[in-house]
């Protein structure tokens, strides 16, 4: 059974609305569980098939998880791991499953984890991650869809990586927590998703210094150095960055809580350039609002602190509707723009010359039955749904529940007039583009 999402659209979103665990933390937090015999509790754990899967793979390397719903809890014990082997089935849906090379490397000096390979954003290639490994002193070699990683003994090194990528970040932290010795790595990511990792590591007896700038020092620990962590992840800043575009587009004027505002700084600027307004209203909430008219704006994505790769999407929707040109450059994915023809089946009048978009604004979109190709782009569309006029139904939902919890009720909470239905078949465009999206 398939599922669609139906929107009306063209009210403007008001109310209150609590932002979820940060997907792209919480499911490195779940991996790095692996490195300790000691018990870890993770809360403010979203409920997403990602966590599902996360979940999953890790019980079929021996670890026990559970999860409790009420509490968004998850309890993991990986005292008794059995396999070092990630499957393809679970690295071939969800990309953050490679972080368990890192972690099991570190502990047991010994992985095999199927390549994520590319996917529908773009190439996304591992040369970093692997070259990282091997400055550690592993030996890694590429074998039927897998890479298998050994090392005698892992010793820390002065590493640095061409592109501050946040995967070889993590992957490379991980493997440095038990090595003998120092690990400098130099042009790191800085996204808020590594100095949660850090935070996490370190409450579990790791030694980590410098996440959130560019130069990440990790002191190797003993095994016996690590202790039972229990841990809340940071709120999931694109989810926040979603709604808040939802609510420029629409006009509309919402509190949103249980945020980190320092973590949005460049989206905030972009909102106010088009016209928005956002008022911090405490440490873990803001309100965002939105008067009589969008301006176009140009928004070109970076690396954090630089505006997110993973908001592109939904803010080319709000700059649909916005008045005047506007021109978004996509700097970190070859391929992210094939909602593009989708709003264009909205109305949205927009074309793509190599990695930037052009978008003239139109008065406003209306409603058509589109696909989400990934899970941003399904963002991107539920924007566009709510703004626009008539009925939107958008398939692809199964892109969509990786990343935004009850995104149903979050938005009906908003006042959209929205709700899934169920479906036999998937429309035949998406069994094409369904197998390659990996996040
Ligand atoms: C993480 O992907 C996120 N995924 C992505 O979120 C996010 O878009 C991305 O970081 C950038 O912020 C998870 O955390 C699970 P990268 P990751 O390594 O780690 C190139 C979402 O929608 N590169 O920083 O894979 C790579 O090809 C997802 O939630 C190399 O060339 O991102 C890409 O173009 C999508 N060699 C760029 O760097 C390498 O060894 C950024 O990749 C590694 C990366």
């Amino acid at each position: 059974m398939y599922q669609k999402i139906i929107i009306e659209g063209g009210k403007k979103l008001k109310g209150e609305l609590i932002v979820s665990g940060a997907k792209n933390a919480a499911l490195k937090l779940m991996a790095a569980a692996l490195i300790s015999e000691k018990p870890c509790e993770l809360y403010n754990i979203p409920e997403l098939s990602d966590v599902v899967m996360m979940t999953k793979l890790l019980q079929t390397l021996g670890a026990e998880v559970q999860y409790d719903k009420s509490k968004k809890k998850v309890s993991i014990n990986a005292e008794n791991i059995k396999s070092l082997e990630a499957h393809y089935d679970f690295v071939s849906t969800m990309r953050a499953s490679f972080i368990t090379l890192g972690s099991l490397l570190s502990r047991f000096h010994e992985a095999k984890v199927a390549l994520p390979g590319g996917c529908s954003i773009g190439e996304r290639r591992i040369d970093f991650h692997i070259k990282g490994l091997e400055a550690l002193g592993a030996q890694v070699k590429i074998e039927n869809g897998y890479v298998i990683a050994k090392a005698k003994k892992l010793t820390g090194a002065k590493i640095y990586l061409d592109r501050p990528s946040v995967g070889a970040t993590e992957n490379i932290m991980l493997a440095s927590v038990l090595a003998e010795g120092t690990t400098v790595l130099s042009n790191a990511a800085q996204e808020p998703e590594i100095v949660d990792l850090a935070n996490f590591l370190n409450a579990m007896g790791a030694d980590v210094t410098g996440a959130g700038t560019s130069e990440i020092v990790i002191n190797g620990v003993k095994q016996k150095d690590l202790k039972p962590v229990s841990y809340t992840t940071i709120p999931d800043r694109v989810e926040a960055g979603t709604y808040i575009a939802a609510v420029i587009a629409t006009k509309g004027k919402a509190i949103i809580r249980n945020i980190f505002p320092n973590h949005l700084s460049a989206v905030f600027s972009k909102v106010v350039e088009m016209g928005g307004k956002i008022t911090v209203l405490d440490p873990f909430s803001i309100e965002v609002s939105c008067g009589s008219k969008l301006e176009a704006i140009n928004i070109v994505t970076q690396p954090y602190p630089g505006f997110p790769t993973d908001l592109q999407s939904p803010f080319i929707s709000v700059l649909t509707v916005a008045e005047g040109i506007s021109i978004v450059t996509e700097n970190i994915y070859e391929n992210r723009f094939r909602q593009l023809g989708e709003l264009r089946r909205m109305g949205a009048d927009l074309q793509q010359e190599g990695n930037k978009a052009i978008i003239k604004g139109v008065k406003c979109l209306t409603g058509a039955p589109v696909i989400a190709s990934d899970l941003r782009a399904g963002g991107s569309l539920i924007v566009a749904g709510v703004c626009a006029e008539g009925i939107s139904e958008i398939s692809g939902i199964q892109h969509i529940s990786r990343g935004y919890e009850n995104v149903v009720e979050k938005f009906s909470g908003l006042g959209a007039s929205i709700k899934m239905v169920d479906i036999d078949e998937q429309p035949s465009e998406l069994i094409l583009v369904q197998d390659e999206n990996v996040k």
